[in-house]
């Protein structure tokens, strides 16, 4: 069964494209087929984290226009048969929400997982993507703002009262010294936020070298966010949300 999966949080750097890149990686390496939409208009990085700078041209604006088919404007992403993108709009740039479900709609329909990737804020894009999609993954630091934030997305999204939502608890301290803090702080994670927790993803020291090389993450097989994302889409296709 195919899924419409949005990924989302209140705040700027929480780890929402790391999540959405791991994901689409880890759906497709489990065997599905994957279209990863990059919706953060004008502050799109998507593309960056597949290994795919330079290389999509076409984004979610085009398609909705019908300027281009989908088949044409999704590009292929590098090493990873099934999985194909749709770079990110220009800044300013906000979808229908009505053709964005109905698109989303249709490439479920083809038996395609759709990941949508969401800049910050809880703006009209926000508003579209959630009408489009069956689960959304909010993604928050274990800090006080952070949960807050992801608190305010998960109600600006329970408006649409069928909508999954769950939480992804992001960059989680590792070090012995702190594990048990670790522990109370990923039950303060869900209390605060009042989501269900679908991931915990430690702090992944590889994280940074990627972005400097321009590597895919998800290509280190001693990344932890590799580990727990491939975990998480095994919880999406074991169909447990
Ligand atoms: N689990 C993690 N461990 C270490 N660094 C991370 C982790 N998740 C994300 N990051 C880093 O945090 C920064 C912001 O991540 P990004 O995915 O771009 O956030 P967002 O899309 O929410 O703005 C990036 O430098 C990324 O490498
Ligand atoms: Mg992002």
């Amino acid at each position: 069964m195919a899924r419409v999966i949005l990924i989302a949080s209140g705040k700027g750097g929480t780890g929402k494209t790391t999540v959405a890149a791991a994901l689409a990686c880890a759906l497709c390496d489990a065997g599905r087929r994957v279209l990863a939409v990059d919706l953060d208009a004008g502050m799109g990085n998507l593309d960056i984290a597949l290994g795919m700078h330079d290389a999509a041209l076409f984004s979610i604006a085009e398609v909705l226009s019908g300027a281009v088919a989908v088949e044409q404007a999704a590009a292929p992403v590098h090493g990873r048969e099934g999985l194909s993108l749709l770079t990110a709009p220009t800044a300013g740039y906000v979808p229908a929400a009505d053709k964005l479900a109905s698109f989303c709609a249709d490439i479920r329909a083809k038996d395609t997982d759709v990941i949508l990737d969401c800049g910050a804020g809880l703006g009209d894009i926000l508003a579209a993507a959630r009408e489009a999609a069956d689960l959304v993954l909010v993604v928050a630091l274990p800090e006080d703002a952070s949960l807050r934030n992801a608190s305010s997305t998960a109600q600006f999204l329970a408006q649409r009262p069928a909508l999954k939502i769950r939480l992804v608890c992001n960059r989680i301290p590792v070090k012995r010294r702190i594990l048990r803090r670790t522990r109370i702080c990923i039950d303060t994670c869900m209390d605060n936020t009042g989501l269900p927790l679908a991931a915990v993803i430690p702090e992944d020291e590889g994280a940074r070298l990627a972005t400097a090389r321009g590597n895919v993450l998800y290509d280190n097989s001693r990344s932890s966010v590799r580990e727990s994302v491939k975990a998480l889409a095994g919880r999406i296709i074991s169909n447990i949300f």
